[in-house]
């Protein structure tokens, strides 16, 4: 049962992936001259106000002139969540520590009823000392949610415990220093290709 939920989670991110990457694609400028010229047009990614791990409360804007990492999930996801922040984290090891400096990994939940502060802080630090966990309450995270698409459903395990999964759409945003959306990788991309698109987009911008 979980296993077929996961598998559903993982189509759905792909699915989410192709289409993003389609629209992202057709909304392109054909042009291939150098200018920035921006579409006007913001795919993935917008405002969001949350707390972080320590309770201080943050929003996209504090993270201008970053490039901004952004995956969604929970805590208590078994095993897709803590596998793709540990392949954001390997690719960031692996990066220019200069270029990886200018690189924040974000975690953002999907499920703020368990996801305390408390508990983000305790997880996010199985991540190295640069991941920040962000949660808040149900309207903070569903803001989030509806700017980055994401998918996000509980499921009852069975009906015998109280426990729950949730069923997510599992993808890393690479957004840029603006907040802009660049790139996003789909579940299963290996650390060392991640980082290598990361560093692509830095030197786009000649960072
Ligand atoms: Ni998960």
């Amino acid at each position: 049962m979980i296993r077929s939920r996961l598998s559903l989670a993982i189509l759905l991110s792909f699915v989410v992936a192709l289409l993003v990457g389609a629209a992202v694609f057709l909304y392109m400028p054909t042009a291939t001259n150098t200018t920035v010229t921006s579409t006007g047009k913001a795919l993935v990614g917008g405002p969001f106000t949350l707390t972080d791990q320590d309770g201080k409360r943050v929003s996209d804007a504090d993270f201008r002139g970053k490039y901004m990492l952004v995956y969604f999930g929970y805590t208590f996801c078994p095993d897709v969540c803590p596998t793709e922040l540990q392949v954001m984290t390997s690719a960031i090891g692996q990066m220019d520590k200069a270029q990886a400096d200018r690189v924040q990994p974000i975690f953002i939940t999907v499920d703020p009823e368990r996801d305390t502060v408390e508990n983000m802080k305790l997880y996010v630090s199985n991540f190295g000392e640069r991941l920040i966990g962000l949660t808040g309450s149900a309207e903070d995270v569903t803001t989030a949610t509806k700017a980055y698409r994401i998918y996000s459903s509980k499921v009852k395990d069975d009906g015998s415990t109280a426990e729950y999964l949730m069923d997510h759409t599992s993808l890393v945003f690479l957004m840029g220093p603006q907040g802009d959306f660049l790139r996003v990788f789909s579940y299963g991309t290996d650390a060392e290709t991640m980082a290598k698109g990361i560093t692509e987009e830095l030197q786009k911008s000649g960072a």
